[in-house]
């Protein structure tokens, strides 16, 4: 079977994940504030753009046009994103929902959690995770059936001093068939860390820096 992928647009990103995001799936980049999550989405976005109209859905205010200028977008690429901000988790559903509809060749979530993490509590826990996985199903039947790429975004909390879980837990990392960790190590300097992936080994690392025009390698430092 031939697996398609869409370039990030950056050589390291693309050598990380043997040419970029693979079609058909969804991918989650998860990682704590500052570590590089919008910035891949916005890349991705830029990438995709080529190809026909972008589903931009962003739950936090995190898409900066200046941002998307700075890494090589023009005015006229905005045209072709449908941008959505969902307010609350059921405003969030619906647009979801709306997906199935759109003739995009990419659909972009930042982030799928952060709505949820507002609104859960011990009442509703049972229900909002079930409006959760519906979600992530809804995302994974549509990356299938229109086969395009779904980017999904993911806060964590930390379990202890040096372990971290994904907010959604289980039913995140069951529904997104490519999983990224992304760290913050100093200033711009970023880890990325492959932990799921359908055809590449897990534990891939790379080291990349956040940049005025995008993301690039990051340079070889003696100290
Ligand atoms: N022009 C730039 N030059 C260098 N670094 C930049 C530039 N623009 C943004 N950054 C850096 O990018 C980082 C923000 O990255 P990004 O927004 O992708 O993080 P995130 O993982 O989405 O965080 P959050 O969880 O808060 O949404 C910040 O550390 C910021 O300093
Ligand atoms: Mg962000």
């Amino acid at each position: 079977m031939l697996i398609e992928r869409l370039s990030s647009g950056t050589k390291v990103i693309d050598d990380f994940l043997n040419g970029g995001i693979e079609r058909g799936v969804i991918t989650n980049f998860y990682g704590p504030p500052g570590s590089g999550k919008t910035n891949l989405s916005l890349l991705f976005t830029l990438s995709s753009l080529k190809n026909g109209d972008v589903a931009y859905i962003d739950t936090e205010n995190g898409f900066s046009t200046e941002r998307f200028f700075q890494i090589g977008g023009k005015k006229e690429d905005l045209k072709k994103i449908l941008y959505e901000n969902p307010t609350n988790f059921k405003e969030q559903i619906k647009t979801i929902q709306k997906l199935r509809n759109l003739n995009v060749k990419l659909i972009v979530v930042d982030s799928i959690v952060s709505l949820y993490r507002l609104e859960i509590n011990k009442e509703n826990f049972t229900e909002i995770n079930r409006d959760l996985a519906k979600q992530l199903a809804a995302l994974s039947f549509i990356a299938k059936d229109k086969k395009i790429p779904v980017v999904i975004t993911n806060q964590v909390y930390s379990v202890n001093s040096d372990e971290i879980e994904l907010s959604g837990r289980d039913i995140v990392k069951y529904w997104s068939k490519c999983l990224v960790e992304l760290k913050k190590i100093e200033d711009n300097r970023r880890l990325a860390i492959l932990r799921k992936h359908r055809s590449l080994p897990e534990g891939r690392k790379v080291e990349f820096e956040i940049t005025n025009s995008g993301i690039e390698k990051a340079k070889f430092r003696i100290f």
